[in-house]
């Protein structure tokens, strides 16, 4: 209602309300690049209209005259009361949307009471994040790296600064098909954006160290951090040696920004990860372990056999694979094998608040939003992403009341009509 009110009192909102005019303020306000990689998926990108299309086999039964005067958005997740069904995914490299990146994001969710989920491809350091919004609840999104010390490590500093859950994805083993962004060189990537969760990590910097033999004595002198692998990349793309250069000529004349190039490529997201591995997370942490990117009703099952704390159904945002399965699709069969024991997170396609309360009738626990929040951060940064959240959650409560229900928990089949 304070939404509606606004908007009577004259109050222009800072970024549109509907989700495609959200898009295409987006891409005037990003640049080319910006815009590819956020918007873009998987070769033609059908999986991204399949996840769209899946909604469309939905229609919600609006139910009047049922007294709807109080309504209650509240759900448990992870132990805890929540006062909306709704989260933050991980989005990575949101320093290409705006400078504040996930310190923004983080501001804004911590603002409207949902979880923030904080990529293993953020722009800021964990610690960093949890600094900017010291109240908020936080997720950290581990892509399961080749070296072992390096998870523990990610794990370890997740725990010590806060977070709530861990979420491990499984999608991104190897990265997808990403037609606009190799159209356009993946810049984002060939920037040295999107690592600094990796330069702020003391196992990382030893691995570089190593790499770089850098003798014992000087290691506390020399530093890797995003700018000089930045730079380090540019020269590279440029054909030069690594030798001199700029403000960052102490780095440069170092072995190192090189070698912190060459340990992350080694470290990223491993395609050898196996059920055995997540099996050592398990005993690495204490905090909950979700698992994103599970799509088959077999691989629930097989997160449920290995104690695993959560499911998130997930393509990706159709990112990964062109015609995948889409999520919604997939979510009612899943949500039968799970049966209650673990709570699901679902996301890739949500773009108000109608999907988001079809996805819950149809079992999720959970709603996750990607890309709409990343385009409100581009648009207003923390100010759009919260306004963004807050459009969302106000359909829902709309919707929730016109089909004639005063709670996420009355929200099942009985709400939805399938064509
Ligand atoms: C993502 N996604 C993602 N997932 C993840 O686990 N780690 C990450 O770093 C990222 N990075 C990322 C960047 C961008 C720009 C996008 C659009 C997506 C996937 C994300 O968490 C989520 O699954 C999808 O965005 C959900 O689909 P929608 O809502 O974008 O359709």
């Amino acid at each position: 209602s304070d939404i509606y009110r606004a908007g009577i009192s004259g109050t222009k909102p800072a970024v549109p309300v509907a989700s495609a005019a959200l898009e295409s303020e987006a891409r005037k306000e990003l640049s080319a690049e910006a815009f590819a990689y956020i918007a873009g998926g998987a070769g033609a990108e059908r999986t991204m209209a399949a996840n769209r299309a899946a909604f469309g086999r939905w229609q919600v039964w609006p139910r009047p005259l049922r007294d709807v005067s109080e309504r209650d958005l509240g759900v448990d997740f992870l132990g805890r009361r929540r006062p909306t069904p709704l989260l933050l995914a991980p989005l990575g490299v949101m320093e290409m949307a705006h400078a504040d990146a996930d310190l923004a994001v983080a501001r804004a969710a911590a603002s409207v009471g949902i979880p923030y989920t904080l990529s293993n491809q953020a722009s800021f350091p964990m610690e960093q994040v949890a600094d900017a919004a010291p109240q908020g609840s936080r997720l950290f999104q581990l892509y399961w790296s080749a070296s072992d010390d390096l998870n523990r490590s990610l794990l370890a500093r997740a725990e010590a600064s806060g977070c709530e859950a861990i979420v491990v994805t499984l999608d991104t083993h190897l990265l997808g098909w990403r037609t606009r962004d190799l159209d356009l060189a993946y810049l984002p990537f060939t920037r040295g954006m999107g690592i600094a969760q990796y330069t702020s990590d003391p196992v990382f910097q030893q691995l570089v160290r190593e790499r770089a033999s850098v003798p014992k004595a000087d290691a506390a002198a020399v530093k890797v951090t995003p700018k000089a692998v930045a730079a380090a990349l540019t020269i590279a793309r440029k054909g030069a040696p690594l030798t001199g250069g700029g403000s960052l000529r102490d780095n440069l004349r170092s072995p190192l920004p090189r070698a912190a190039v060459e340990t992350f490529l080694d470290v990223f997201s491993t395609p050898a990860v196996t059920w055995d591995d997540l099996a050592k997370a398990r005993e690495w942490t204490s905090l909950p372990i979700i698992l994103k990117g599970i799509v088959h009703p077999d691989d629930a099952q097989s997160a449920l056999d290995a104690g695993m704390d959560g499911i998130w159904i997930s393509n990706h945002g159709g990112r990964q694979i062109d015609q995948s399965v889409p999520t919604l699709a997939v979510l009612p069969e899943i949500a039968e094998r799970v049966a209650g024991r673990v709570p699901i997170v679902f996301d890739s396609g949500v773009r108000g608040g109608a999907d988001a309360a079809i996805a819950l009738a149809l079992g999720a626990t959970v709603v996750a939003l990607g890309r709409p929040y990343a385009y409100g951060l581009g648009i207003a940064g923390e100010t759009g992403v919260r306004e963004v959240v807050r459009n969302v959650l106000a359909e829902l409560d709309i919707t929730l009341g016109l089909a004639g229900l005063t709670s996420v928990s009355q929200l099942d089949r009985d709400a939805l009509r399938e064509v």
